[in-house]
């Protein structure tokens, strides 16, 4: 039987992630947005690229109309505002947990045994309010951020070493933020460690850079935030999800003492299969990896305390 993937927000993520579900024939998709005839408009224009990309992918964009959400496989949630000039942290993050929360409610009533991907920012806080509000087991709510953070590491190393992308490995864990956990000594080239291959600056550069990967791409296209490499990555994550990979990625879960955290989305290695996320993977970690994580999770907790007194 044919899978189905809805995505909520057809902005720049939401749009290009179901253009690579879609092209991928991973399930028939359903683009929801607030907006009218933008959803409408770009399943259409998708639609019209299926015979020339060769899938036969569904494809159907509605403005708020949640009852076409029904028995979704996949939720993939992108929507949110992005800070507007005047606008304060605490604006946004007020924002976004309410549309966070409302989205989630409406999927959580006609999709009850969807697994969510949650994409939308501040993203590990975001997924905290996709938890409660979906009333969800926490295999079923994951976030999108260590694949996208990891490609973008992958990515660096391949430039910096002149090899394949193909032939590359690494692990980000933590926090989405300047906080990330950047690992290099579980990121390699075929199997070769990178700390064999790269002298110890040019490691601290690769991770910096990873680091503020999202800023790079914001400095450049100055009207918004990236959407290739995030669309790639949640749809990296359905897939695994949708056919049963069993696949190890980097995503935020719902800690319960794993790494010594409690009660706190993070990113961690965790296994992908139908039921979502199946397992936590722990990996050790040196006191410094350790201490950075911790860093890490008291920023999470942080914004978790700031949604507090917003709400
Ligand atoms: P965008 O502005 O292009 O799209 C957001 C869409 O959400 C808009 O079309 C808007 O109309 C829609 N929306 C707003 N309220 C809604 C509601 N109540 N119901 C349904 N739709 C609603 O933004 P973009 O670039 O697609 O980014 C989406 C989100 O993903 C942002 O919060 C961004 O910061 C985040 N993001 C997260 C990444 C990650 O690694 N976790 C990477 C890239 C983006
Ligand atoms: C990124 O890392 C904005 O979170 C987004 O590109």
């Amino acid at each position: 039987m044919k899978k189905k993937a809805t995505v909520i927000g057809a902005g720049n993520v939401g749009a290009t992630a179901a253009m690579r579900l879609a092209e991928k024939e991973l399930a028939d998709v359903v683009l929801i947005d607030v907006l009218e005839g933008v959803p409408a408009g770009k399943a259409l224009d998708l639609a019209e690229a299926a015979p020339i990309e060769k899938h036969d992918a569904g494809i159907v964009g509605v403005t708020g109309d949640y009852s076409y959400a029904r028995d979704s496989d996949i939720v993939i949630i992108t929507a949110g505002i992005a800070r507007k000039p005047g606008m304060s942290r605490d604006d946004l993050l007020a924002t976004n947990m309410k549309i966070m929360h409302s989205v989630t409610r409406e999927v959580a009533a006609v999709a009850p045994r969807a697994v969510l991907i949650v994409v939308s920012n501040p993203l590990d806080a975001m997924c905290h309010v996709a938890y409660e509000a979906s009333g969800f087991p926490k295999s079923r709510v994951i976030g999108m951020a260590g694949v996208l953070d990891s490609a973008r590491f992958r990515t660096f190393i391949a430039m910096e070493l002149k090899v394949s992308v193909e032939n590359t490995h690494a692990f980000v864990l933590g926090g989405h933020g300047d906080t990330m956990v950047p690992l290099p000594r579980y990121s390699n080239v075929a199997g070769i460690p990178i700390t064999e291959l790269l002298p110890p600056d040019r490691i601290a550069a690769l991770v910096e850079r990873t680091r503020t990967g999202g800023a790079e791409i914001v400095g450049l296209l100055k009207t918004g935030s990236a959407y290739y490499a995030p669309a790639s990555a949640a749809v990296e994550m359905a897939e695994a999800i949708l056919k049963d990979k069993k696949k190890i990625l980097p995503c935020a879960a719902l800690l319960t003492g794993e790494y010594g955290i409690k009660d706190l989305f993070i990113g961690v290695p965790v296994k992908l299969g139908e039921g979502g996320i199946e397992e936590v993977i722990e990996i050790t970690l040196t006191d410094s990896e350790r201490e950075a994580l911790n860093r890490s999770a008291d920023a999470v907790r942080k914004l978790v305390e700031d949604m507090k007194r917003l709400s």
